[in-house]
C-alpha cells in the first residue's frame, strides 16, 4: 500500500470482540494472567501477549506499526515526546566511554542534550564543522558508536545528504540514526537511502494539530549487529537486566527496538499515554493530505516573501539558487518543506517589531500544526548557545522562522504583510521620533 493508504489503515485490523472501526483505547495498566504459568510465560517472552503498559499496550501498538510501514521499518516503540525518542535511540548504542558524531544543525534541545546531558553519562558528542559527508568522517574513531543528522534540519532547513552519510557510517561499522521529524516519511523516507535508525517528534506534523506530544523510534532491521558484536555487544551477548536474554537471537531483524523498549523504556519510563496515542493516530490519517497543501502555501508565502521589499533574506529550499536545492530535488522530490527562516530589514529590532505585529499567525515554538506559526529562535529554541554556537546550528539574531500551516494562502499572506507594514511603519515613525528629538535638541 502506498503512504496515503497506510496513514489511515496500517496497524490495525478491526477488533474482533467489538468490532470497532475506529482503534480502541485501551486505557490500562495492566493484563490479567490467566494463571501463574501464563504470567511466566508472558515474562519470559515465550508467549506474545501485554504484561504491563510501561512495556507495550495496544493501542499504542497501533501507532508503532503505523508508523513502522510509513517508513518502512520492521519495529517502532512509541514514547512521551521526541527527546525521550532521541534519549532512548543514543543511549541504546553508546555507554560511557563512548561517542557519537552529529552534523551541527539541530533542534535546540537536542544540541542541548547532546552537548551538555550526554557528557555528563560519559557519552561524548562530536559536532562536525558542517553536514558535509566528510566533515562527519573526520570526527569518526574506534569509540564511535553511530552518526546523527537530522534529515531536514530544524531551523536551518538544510537538507542533509543521508545515501553519503550512510555510506559514510557504514564504512566505519556504525549505524545512521535521523530524526525525520520536519520531512515525515510524507516526503521523504530515510531506510531508502541507507539510514539504519528513524526517530520522530510526532508532536510536529505527524501529529498535526498542535495537541499531543509523542515521539518513535523506528528500526530498519538491516544493520547486521553480529558483525559488529566487538562493537555492539549489547545485542548479542546474554543481556543480565533482563535473565539472560540475547536480542539478536530472540527478536531478530528488530533487535535493536526490542533491546530499547526492554531496557530503557521498562526502566526509565518515558511513556506515551494511550490517549496521546489515539490522537496521534487521528492525526496521522490526514498527514498526507495536509503535507500536500503545506508543501503548497509554503512556495506561496516564500515567493511573496522573497518578493517584498521589506524582506532581506529568505532561506527556502523550493528557490533554485538555495544551496539545497539540488538535494530537495533528490530527497523530497521537489517539494520543499514548509519550515522556512528569513530575515526581516531592521535586523533584530525589525525582526522583534514583526513578531509582535503578527495577528493570524502564532507567535509560539512549535512546528508542524495545521496552523501557520512564527518563532524568532535566538530568543527562545536556540536561547541557551552561544553566538558561535547559533551561527553553526544556522540560527542568525534577525531570523523569524516560518511553519506555514494550511489555512488559505492568502489569509497568511495578509497576516504576514500587515505585519511587515507595522514593522516598516513603526521604523519610519521611530526614526522620525528620533530625528524631530534630535531637533528639537537643536541637532
Ligand atoms: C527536529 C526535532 N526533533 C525533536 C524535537 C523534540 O520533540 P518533542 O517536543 O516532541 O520532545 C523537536 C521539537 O521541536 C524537533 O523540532
Amino acid at each position: 500500500m502506498r503512504n496515503e493508504t497506510i496513514a489511515i489503515h496500517g496497524g490495525y485490523e478491526v477488533e474482533p470482540t467489538t468490532k470497532s472501526v475506529a482503534v480502541p483505547i485501551y486505557q490500562t495498566v495492566a493484563y490479567e494472567f490467566d494463571s501463574a504459568e501464563h504470567g511466566a510465560a508472558l515474562f519470559n517472552l515465550e508467549v506474545e501477549g501485554y504484561r504491563y503498559t510501561r512495556i507495550s499496550n495496544p493501542t499504542n501498538e497501533v501507532l508503532e506499526r503505523r508508523v513502522a510501514a510509513l517508513e518502512g521499518g520492521v519495529e517502532a516503540l512509541s514514547v512521551a515526546s521526541g527527546q525521550a525518542a532521541l534519549h532512548y535511540a543514543v543511549l541504546n548504542l553508546a555507554e560511557s566511554g563512548r561517542n557519537i558524531v552529529s552534523v551541527p544543525q539541530l533542534y535546540g534541545t537536542t544540541y542541548t542534550l547532546f552537548a551538555h546531558l550526554l557528557p555528563g553519562f560519559g557519552i561524548d558528542v562530536r559536532f562536525a564543522e558542517s553536514d558535509h559527508p566528510a566533515a562527519i568522517e573526520q570526527l569518526i574513531d574506534g569509540d564511535t558508536r553511530a552518526v546523527f543528522c537530522e534529515s531536514v534540519g530544524n531551523p536551518a532547513g538544510n537538507i542533509c545528504d543521508i545515501e553519503a552519510l550512510a555510506k559514510v557510517a557504514h564504512r566505519h561499522g556504525v549505524p545512521l540514526i535521523v530524526d525525520n521529524t520536519v520531512a515525515t516519511p510524507i516526503l521523504l523516507r530515510p531506510f531508502e537511502y541507507g539510514a539504519d535508525i528513524v526517530l520522530h517528534s510526532l508532536t510536529k506534523f505527524m501529529g498535526g494539530h498542535g495537541t499531543t506530544l509523542g515521539g518513535i523510534i523506528v528500526d530498519r532491521g538491516k544493520f547486521p549487529w553480529e558483525k559488529h558484536a566487538a562493537r555492539f555487544p549489547m545485542f548479542s551477548v546474554p543481556d543480565a537486566s533482563y535473565h539472560g536474554l540475547v536480542y539478536t537471537a530472540h527478536f531478530g531483524a528488530a533487535a535493536y527496538v526490542a533491546r530499547c523498549r526492554s531496557v530503557y523504556q521498562r526502566t526509565m519510563g518515558s511513556v506515551l499515554s494511550p490517549l496521546s496515542a489515539f490522537l496521534l493516530l487521528q492525526g496521522i490519517e490526514t498527514v498526507a493530505v495536509r503535507i500536500d497543501r503545506h508543501v503548497e502555501n509554503g512556495k506561496r508565502v516564500a515567493e511573496f516573501l522573497r518578493a517584498h521589499p521589506g524582506v532581506e533574506w529568505v532561506n527556502y529550499t523550493g528557490f533554485p539558487d538555495n544551496p539545497y536545492h539540488a538535494l530537495a530535488q533528490k530527497y523530497l522530490g521537489g517539494r520543499a518543506c514548509s519550515l522556512m527562516t528569513f530575515g526581516i530589514r531592521g535586523g533584530f529590532e525589525g525582526g522583534t517589531r514583526f513578531y509582535d505585529a503578527l495577528k493570524l499567525v502564532k507567535r509560539l515554538v512549535n512546528l508542524g500544526d495545521a496552523k501557520s506559526l512564527a518563532c524568532h529562535p535566538a530568543s527562545t529554541t536556540h536561547r541557551q548557545m552561544s553566538v558561535e554556537e547559533q551561527r553553526k546550528a544556522g540560527v542568525t539574531p534577525e531570523m523569524i522562522r516560518l511553519s506555514i500551516g494550511i489555512e488559505h494562502a492568502d489569509d497568511i499572506i495578509a497576516d504576514l504583510e500587515q505585519a511587515l507594514q507595522a514593522a516598516a511603519g513603526r521604523q519610519k515613525e521611530s526614526l522620525s521620533a528620533g530625528s524631530q528629538r534630535r531637533f528639537s535638541r537643536g541637532g
